[in-house]
């Protein structure tokens, strides 16, 4: 793959493996990229700053407190750079990163670092084992950071087990994939639908649900990031990468989904469209004087989208997904769902938990087709599990390149 005009910020730290960041530095020129590198100075026991110098091309950076050029260096590399890989990244290095501590030029790099990141890790296999290395890592992934895991074999110390620097060929594909990303949804169009829909009472007064939008808003991130043409139906107004149309209500909300249903190669209503609305909505303010000591709101049933719009399509486009928010029996009430709404796809979630579903960043589901295969998919950030759903419906249409990187929104 191909990094002309590419302009790579190569970390290197102290471990025995930096010699082979000498060959990775040639692989990125040999490829059209501009490599600067920066070491710790633990590094500098490993490799020489004129080596480096002289494979980059460029002067080598160690100290944060550089004073020939006017801007701070950990602020221009950062603008001057399309990517940060560190590698070898010791345990050490690893450690600070998680832990936000800026105690050298490129741990001050790394916290003020915001576009593409790849750490591959290099380390005795006791050390890349222990628990601690491992939450930092487990941490730093969960961020959006990316690991180019190291391997299993002969260790330079003489032990045998994981730890060895990744095959640089991993680590330059990985770089490659995050600077040139794939695009596996070109040329399709996807509604997501996202938030609790809002049924008025009185020009004061709803009822709604705990849904947060964060879901269907990491779906329409990583659709688009992947490629596809987004509209985001939400209940509240939403940036991003895609268009966006607001609605309120479970009526108003059917009648734009409605509108886009023959547009879209796919809908995925991520919405907690209440069930029911109000049956006699008071244009004036209700008022306490008016109601006594207790309030009896009558509810009639909300029209169901997913239901409506299953049954008015009319070929095998759009493909429909839906979620299913439960709090017991979730595989029975979900699998039952997908029947009565006649959708595709149904994605279940308990929402009785707190550490997942209903307005975290997190979710636990299980992806359950037609058939009733169910593919669980355990607890990680919303932005993961959408793009796990993304590629579960479209490799469907068998035009699904898989990329392995993180849609982190
Ligand atoms: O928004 P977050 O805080 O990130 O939380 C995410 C979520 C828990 C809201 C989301 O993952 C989720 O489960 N969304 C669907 C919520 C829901 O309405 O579930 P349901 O089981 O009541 O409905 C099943 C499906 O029918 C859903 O796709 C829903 O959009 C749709 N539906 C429901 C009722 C209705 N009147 N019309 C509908 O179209």
């Amino acid at each position: 793959m191909n990094l002309e005009g590419k302009k790579i910020l190569l970390g290197i730290t102290g471990g025995i493996s930096a010699y082979k960041s000498l060959e990775l530095i040639r692989m990125y020129k040999r490829a059209g990229a501009e490599v600067k590198a920066v070491l710790t100075n633990n590094a500098l026991e490993f490799v020489t700053p004129l080596t480096i110098q002289t494979l980059t091309n460029n002067k080598v950076y160690i100290n944060n407190f550089d004073t020939s050029d006017y801007s701070p260096e950990h602020i221009s590399l950062c603008d001057w750079s399309d990517i940060f890989v560190i590698a070898p990244a010791t345990a050490n290095t690893i450690a600070k990163i998680a832990n936000g501590i800026c105690d050298n030029l490129l741990t001050s790099l790394s916290a003020a670092y915001n576009k593409p990141f790849i750490i591959a890790p290099a380390m005795n296999c006791n050390m890349y084992n222990n628990p601690v290395v491992q939450e930092n890592i487990t941490k730093l992934t969960t961020l959006g950071y990316n690991f180019v895991a190291p391997e299993t074999g002969f260790l330079a110390c003489g032990a045998n087990g994981t730890g060895r620097l990744a095959d640089l060929n991993k680590i330059y594909l990985r770089t490659a994939e995050l600077l040139n990303p794939l695009k596996p949804l070109e040329g399709k169009r996807i509604l997501i639908t996202a938030g609790g829909t809002i049924e008025k009472i009185d020009p004061v007064r709803y009822i709604s649900n705990f849904s947060s939008g964060k879901m269907g808003i990491s779906l329409a991130k990583c659709a688009s990031k992947l490629g596809a043409k987004v509209t985001l139906i939400s209940t509240f107004k939403v940036d991003g990468d895609f268009e966006n149309i607001v609605t309120l209500s479970a009526e108003e909300m059917l009648k734009e989904v409605e509108t886009q249903l023959d547009l879209q190669d796919c809908i995925i209503m991520a919405a907690a469209v209440a069930d029911w609305k109000i049956k006699n909505y008071s244009s004036q303010k209700v008022k306490k004087t008016n109601t006594g000591d207790s309030w009896n709101i009558e509810l009639v049933k909300n029209p169901d989208i997913l239901k409506t719009i299953c049954k008015k399509r009319t070929g095998e486009k759009p493909i429909i997904a839906g979620f299913s928010a439960e709090s017991e029996n979730l595989l029975q009430n979900a699998s039952e769902k997908i029947k009565s709404k006649g959708c595709d796809f149904i994605i279940a979630n308990d929402i009785s938990r707190t550490d997942s579903g209903f307005s975290s960043d997190y979710n636990e589901v299980y992806i359950i087709d037609k058939k009733l295969n169910t593919k669980f998919i355990e607890r990680t950030t919303k932005d993961e599990i959408a793009k796990i759903i993304l590629e579960s419906i479209f490799e469907q249409t068998g035009n699904y390149i898989k990329t392995g990187s993180v849609c982190s929104a």
